[in-house]
This record gives structure tokens, C-alpha cells and sequence, in this order.
């Protein structure tokens, strides 16, 4: 089944590659423009205009900025099309105001926020490239990064959960665990489609409480509850062993194999006899360089985690048929976009 076009593009989705010498040097300086929209929106702009038309001598009262400077970014970002300027006045554009102005229950700045934390980590490549100890940010541990993080990911991941779970046949699972679910964006989607589905977050504490917030937003605390875990520094967690379903998603790529084998066996030990485990993650070919976007991924992963990397449909298979999960199918026939998705769909018996 082919997937609509989504309006915001996951770490995977294939990139045009360089072909031509404008392309080469457009990418070169790709940075430019990038900069320019996250410093506005760690700033605030979008939010402060999105309230009122101001000039650019009150944004930088407001802001307590330099004067020139200040007009200056405004102008590129008049220029690349977020804001409109008429005489010394400034305003956002629709768009920009549904999307990026905090007052919108459509907001996503937080991505947004989440790319500009990232950045900090590319600072850094050449010295991870030469074997050189790089600084990087904890994105699990200070409060303010991690709440980024975490809506980050609720807004990177809700239209895909709500396609998956259409997609699934979720009629027979009354018990899931969501393991390091995040923003919940899986299991909301989930416990809205079956409604005798009830849904255990996994997930480190700082996580869980920026989640019990979103799931009580959606009025769902009564069938998605939570246990506060650290993987691999709690001695002997064990959320019971009757769950029907285990979910992970996006959690292996920030491990290191062992790190994932470890999850797996104590995914394996809570199914019930026939129970299912699946997998969803970024796609990776045999090559490890298709599609582009998961290669690219890939990056972030190394400057960002403890020995993440994106895994091949073949790396997570080989772990999962070690554990005892037999049966193991991709889904990927009916999830497909067009490359290939890591789905997999064991049984235990
Ligand atoms: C990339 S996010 C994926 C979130 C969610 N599954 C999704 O698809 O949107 C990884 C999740 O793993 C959690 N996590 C990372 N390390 C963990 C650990 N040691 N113990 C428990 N959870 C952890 C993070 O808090 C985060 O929620």
C-alpha cells in the first residue's frame, strides 16, 4: 500500500542526491537557512509575532537584542518566506503562525527545538570522525532538553501511529507495553483504535512525566498507565509476564547490539505464550547506505547516543530468532513508502 505523502518528513524519508554543482554548493551552505529558522524559534519570534505586528526596534526591546542584528534576521527570514514586512512592520505567515507560534494547538516549535539541541551535537563531527572525545547533549537527563526530546518525538511519530493503527490488526490485544514509548504517540493511537486495548508505557521517569500530562490531554489515563524504568541501570525490572503485545519503536537505534539483545530477552520473558513483539524503526539497506535519509540519520545517532546506529532488517531479525521469537515476517509489504521498514511480527510459543 503506498502511504500518503506525510506533511512532516521522518529521519528516513530518501533525500535527492547531489548531481549538479548547484546542488553541491546549496547543501554546503544548507546551514544558512536552517540557523536562521531555528535561532528565530529558540528565540521566540514566531510567538511573539504571532500575537502582534511589531517593528523591528520593539521585537528587539523584547528580545533585550542587538538593534541591527535583530533587523537583520528578520529580513533573511522575510526573505525566506516566514514573515512579511511592510514598511518597518513585521508579521508571521499563516503557516508559520499555525505551525511555529506557540499560542497554536497546532504547534510543533519543539521539533523544531529538538534539530536546533541536535546541532549542538554536529558541531562536533569532525572530532567523533578523528576518534577525539566530543561534548554531547544528555538528552535524557536535563529536564528542559528532554521535554524537547519527548515532544519532539510525539510530534515527529502521531501521524504514523494513527496510520499504523489502522493498519494493524490490534482487534485481539488487550495488553500491550509500549517500551520506551515516549510521547505515547503509539500507544494513544493504538488505545483510541481498540478500545479494549490498555497500554503500559516503559520509560525513564523524567519521560513519564512529561507523558502522564499528553495521555491526560487525550483523556486516556484510565488505559495508558506507566512504569517508571531505566533499562539497563534497574537490577531486575519486570512489568509481568501476560502481555499480548510488546511495542518498540525508534528505541533500538539508541543502543548498541548487546544493549538491544538485553531488551529483546526481557520483551520475550513479558509475552504471554503467543503473544507478538513489534518492531518499528528506521529502515536500512544490506549496504548500509540506503534510503539516504536513515544513512544520514545514522550520523546523528553516532553524535548523539552511547553507540546507537540504525540496523539493518537482517541485524534485528538475527537478534529476535537468538532471543526465541519464531516467525519473524516484515510487515513492510503493507507499511511500505517506498523503501524498506523494519517491521517484524513473531510469535512466541
Ligand atoms: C527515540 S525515543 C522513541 C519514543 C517512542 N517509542 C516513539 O516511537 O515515539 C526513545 C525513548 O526511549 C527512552 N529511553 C531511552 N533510554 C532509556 C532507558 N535506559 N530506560 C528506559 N527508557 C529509555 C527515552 O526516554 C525515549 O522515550
Amino acid at each position: 500500500m503506498k502511504e500518503k505523502k506525510r506533511s512532516i518528513p521522518l529521519e528516513s524519508d530518501d533525500l535527492k542526491p547531489i548531481r549538479s554543482l548547484h546542488d553541491l554548493f546549496q547543501t554546503a551552505k544548507g546551514f544558512y537557512r536552517s540557523r536562521i529558522l531555528l535561532v528565530a524559534n529558540r528565540l521566540n519570534l514566531f510567538t511573539i509575532l504571532g500575537e502582534a505586528k511589531l517593528g523591528s526596534q520593539e521585537i528587539s526591546r523584547r528580545l533585550n537584542s542587538d538593534p541591527r542584528a535583530t533587523r537583520i534576521l528578520l529580513d533573511a527570514l522575510v526573505a525566506m518566506g516566514l514573515l512579511s514586512k511592510f514598511k518597518d512592520v513585521y508579521a508571521v505567515r499563516q503557516l508559520v503562525k499555525r505551525y511555529l507560534s506557540r499560542g497554536s494547538s497546532e504547534c510543533k516549535a519543539d521539533l523544531l527545538g529538538h534539530y536546533d539541541y541536535m546541532w549542538g551535537n554536529w558541531l562536533h563531527l569532525e572530532e567523533g570522525v578523528m576518534g577525539k572525545p566530543a561534548p554531547r547533549v544528555d538528552l535524557l537527563s536535563d529536564p528542559h532538553i528532554n521535554r524537547t526530546f519527548i515532544n519532539a518525538m510525539y510530534i515527529l511519530h502521531n501521524e504514523q501511529a494513527v496510520r499504523y493503527a489502522n493498519l494493524l490488526n490490534l482487534k485481539r490485544v488487550r495488553k500491550m507495553m509500549d517500551l520506551g514509548g515516549g510521547g505515547g504517540s503509539f500507544s494513544i493511537a493504538f488505545t483510541k483504535k481498540n478500545p479494549n486495548l490498555r497500554s503500559i508505557i516503559v520509560d525513564l521517569p523524567n519521560t513519564v512525566r512529561i507523558t502522564e500530562k499528553i495521555v491526560k490531554s487525550q483523556r486516556l489515563s484510565s488505559r495508558i498507565t506507566f512504569q517508571n524504568v531505566d533499562f539497563f541501570n534497574d537490577s531486575g525490572w519486570f512489568c509481568g509476564d501476560d502481555f499480548d503485545l510488546i511495542f518498540i519503536s525508534y528505541v533500538l537505534h539508541c543502543e548498541r547490539p548487546e544493549k538491544n539483545r538485553f531488551l529483546l530477552r526481557k520483551a520475550y520473558n513479558s509475552l504471554k505464550p503467543g503473544g507478538q513483539i513489534l518492531i518499528n524503526d528506521y529502515p536500512l539497506s544490506i549496504s548500509r547506505t540506503k534510503p539516504a535519509g536513515s544513512a544520514i540519520f545514522t550520523v546523528n545517532l553516532f553524535l548523539s547516543t552511547e553507540g546507537g546506529n540504525t540496523y539493518t532488517q537482517e541485524e534485528i531479525k538475527s537478534w529476535l530468532e537468538e532471543t526465541g521469537f519464531v516467525k519473524v515476517d516484515s510487515l513492510n509489504s503493507y507499511l511500505s513508502t517506498g523503501f524498506k521498514r523494519i517491521d517484524f511480527k513473531p510469535k512466541k510459543y
